[in-house]
This record gives structure tokens, C-alpha cells and sequence, in this order.
């Protein structure tokens, strides 16, 4: 937030409303989960921390503009009341700032762990640019996409914290694997919450992702059990941007004729499980506990 209150006037207003917003802070929680199992006692931790929940808004905020989102949080998005104009320098801004704080710590190690994760996530992006609107869509590519834009950065978050200290650099690995497997698992679950959430608990309207030419991991399960007709229903939502020959309702009962929520959840569970074989070398204690029950978290979740 101070950070915000240094840039221009509209930054601070942009900024105060997208931050004020809330979010799960998912990333430097784990960031800060990490540093204490590793009994690191700086405060660095804190800082890039910030940066990467300031990398993390940057993206979400020019995700809603290529994804041409209205709500997001239960609000309108900042592209919604800003226009895109304003709110992708706000992104750019952001992105520009995050590198500004980390750079204070002086630790080029960090730097480039950053900025292969940026990169790899905007690569993501772009990935997910090219299948936008297109229902041949392979698990493959979904996976690919999906580690790219989510599993990279919680990678990131989870693994800077092996830099803090030279002791410490056996841990790099396993904690890259336990973050990029967690993150794989948590956007799995986005997606099938997109699907079985209800507009109230996601803050947006439920089947988002299809509406913005999105096909995610559960309608690629169910593609080769659908028929011709059923095929259609799901081209024309990815197409149009529109439910005008579907609903919500007759879309879930498709993929649950074919139980491909449940297949879905069960691959997000699987690589749960990898995050959690990742930890088996770290320290004891109950920051590793409560790292292991991330997943089942996650698992959980409904909003
Ligand atoms: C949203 O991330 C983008 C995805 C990777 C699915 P979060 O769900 O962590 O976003 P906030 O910050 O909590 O809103
Ligand atoms: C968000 O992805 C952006 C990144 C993870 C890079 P999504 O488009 O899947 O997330 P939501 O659904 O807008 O939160
Ligand atoms: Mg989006
Ligand atoms: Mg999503």
C-alpha cells in the first residue's frame, strides 16, 4: 500500500480499489510459511512477499482485460470502471514497481527466479490466447497452459525463501516442485469451481471461463463422450461469449453424466499429492504440517 501512495494520483485511486479488494494472499502466505520452516529470521521474507502478491495483481488485472471480465472479488473490475486505457498502465505500473522493491534487497538470485516465473506466466497468457475459442483443446495443452500461468509463480513464492541463506540451497528444488505442484492443483480447482460454484461465493458469474472461449479440464474429460448436438451447445458458449442456446444448469448435467467433475478434482488431488512428496526432505514441525495440508485445503475450498 505505501507502494501505491508514492505512484500518481490515479495509481493510488486504481490501486486502492483492486488492493482493497482483498484476495487470498494465497502466495505470501506460503512465501511466510516457508521462511518460518526454514527458522529464517530476516525480513526479507516481507518483501518479496509484496512483490509477488504485486506480480500476482498486475497479472489479474490484465487478465480481466484480455478475458473482458466485469466482476471480479464481487466487484466490477478496474477495467469495468477505469477503462482499459488506464487500468493496463496500472498493470504495467505495478509489474515496473515489483521489480523496483525487490531490486532494494540487492539479491540477483531472487531477480532471476522472478523473472522466469513472470515470464513464464505471461507465457501462459499467451498460450491460453492461442486455444481462446476453441474446443480441441488437449489435456496436454491445458496442463501446459495451466503450469505455466499458475504453477510458475507459486513455484516463485515458494522457493525464493532457499535463497536467504547458503545453508538453505538443498531445500531450492523440493520447494519449486512443492509450489509449482500446488499451484497446478489450486487452478484445477478454479476451474471446476468456475463450473460447481454458486456467482455469490466466486464473486464473478459462474462458467466464466467458457464464456471468455476458456474450455477447461472438465469439458476437455467430457469432449469425446458428447454427440454431435451436445458438441454444439459447448462450441457456440466458447464462440459467442453467451448462453443463447444452454444454460448453466444443462452444461452441468452433461459433465455429470460423465462424471468428469469428479475426474477432474481427482487429477487436481494428484498432483496435491506430488506437493506433498516434495516436502519429505524439509524440516519437521508445524509449518510442514500445515505446507501438507495445503492441498486438502485447496481441495476443500469453495470460494
Ligand atoms: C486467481 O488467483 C487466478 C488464478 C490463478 C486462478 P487467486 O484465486 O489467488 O486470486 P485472489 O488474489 O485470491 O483473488
Ligand atoms: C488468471 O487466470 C491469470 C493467471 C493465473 C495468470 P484465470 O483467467 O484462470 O483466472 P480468473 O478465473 O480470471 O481468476
Ligand atoms: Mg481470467
Ligand atoms: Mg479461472
Amino acid at each position: 500500500m505505501r507502494e501505491l501512495h508514492a505512484g500518481p494520483p490515479a495509481v493510488r485511486e486504481i490501486g486502492d480499489y483492486v488492493f482493497g479488494g482483498g484476495g487470498k494472499r494465497l502466495r505470501p502466505a506460503l512465501l511466510l510459511v516457508v521462511s518460518r520452516m526454514l527458522s529464517y529470521g530476516g525480513d526479507r521474507d516481507v518483501r518479496y512477499g509484496a512483490v509477488i502478491e504485486m506480480i500476482h495483481t498486475a497479472t489479474l488485472i490484465h487478465d480481466d482485460i484480455i478475458d473482458h471480465a466485469q466482476v471480479r472479488r464481487g466487484r466490477p473490475t478496474a477495467n469495468n470502471r477505469w477503462g482499459n486505457q488506464l487500468t493496463v498502465l496500472l498493470g504495467d505500473w505495478l509489474y515496473a514497481r515489483s521489480i523496483d522493491l525487490a531490486l532494494e534487497a540487492d539479491d540477483v538470485a531472487v531477480m532471476k527466479i522472478l523473472s522466469k516465473a513472470t515470464v513464464g506466466m505471461i507465457e501462459g497468457e499467451i498460450l491460453g490466447q492461442a486455444t481462446c475459442h476453441r474446443a480441441d483443446v488437449t489435456r496436454e495443452q491445458y496442463l501446459e497452459i495451466v503450469g505455466h500461468k499458475t504453477g510458475e509463480l507459486f513455484a516463485a513464492a515458494c522457493s525464493i525463501p532457499a535463497l536467504f541463506e547458503p545453508e538453505y540451497s538443498r531445500f531450492l528444488k523440493p520447494l519449486a516442485d512443492y509450489g509449482y505442484n500446488l499451484g497446478v492443483c489450486f487452478q484445477i480447482v478454479d476451474d471446476v469451481l468456475d463450473i460447481t460454484g454458486s456467482q455469490q461465493r466466486l464473486g464473478k458469474p459462474v462458467l466464466s471461463d467458457l464464456r471468455e472461449g476458456k474450455i477447461t479440464l472438465p469439458f476437455i474429460l467430457a469432449w469425446p463422450h458428447l454427440d454431435e448436438a451436445q458438441r454444439r451447445l459447448v462450441e457456440d458458449v466458447l464462440t459467442r461469449g453467451e448462453m443463447s442456446t444452454t444454460s448453466p444448469d444443462e452444461l452441468r448435467a452433461l459433465l455429470e453424466r460423465h462424471n468428469v467433475i469428479e475426474e477432474a478434482v481427482a487429477s487436481a488431488a494428484a498432483y496435491g499429492r506430488l506437493a506433498e512428496v516434495a516436502l519429505a526432505e524439509l524440516p519437521q514441525g508445524l509449518e510442514r504440517d500445515a505446507l501438507a495440508g495445503a492441498p486438502g485445503f485447496l481441495l476443500q475450498r469453495d470460494t
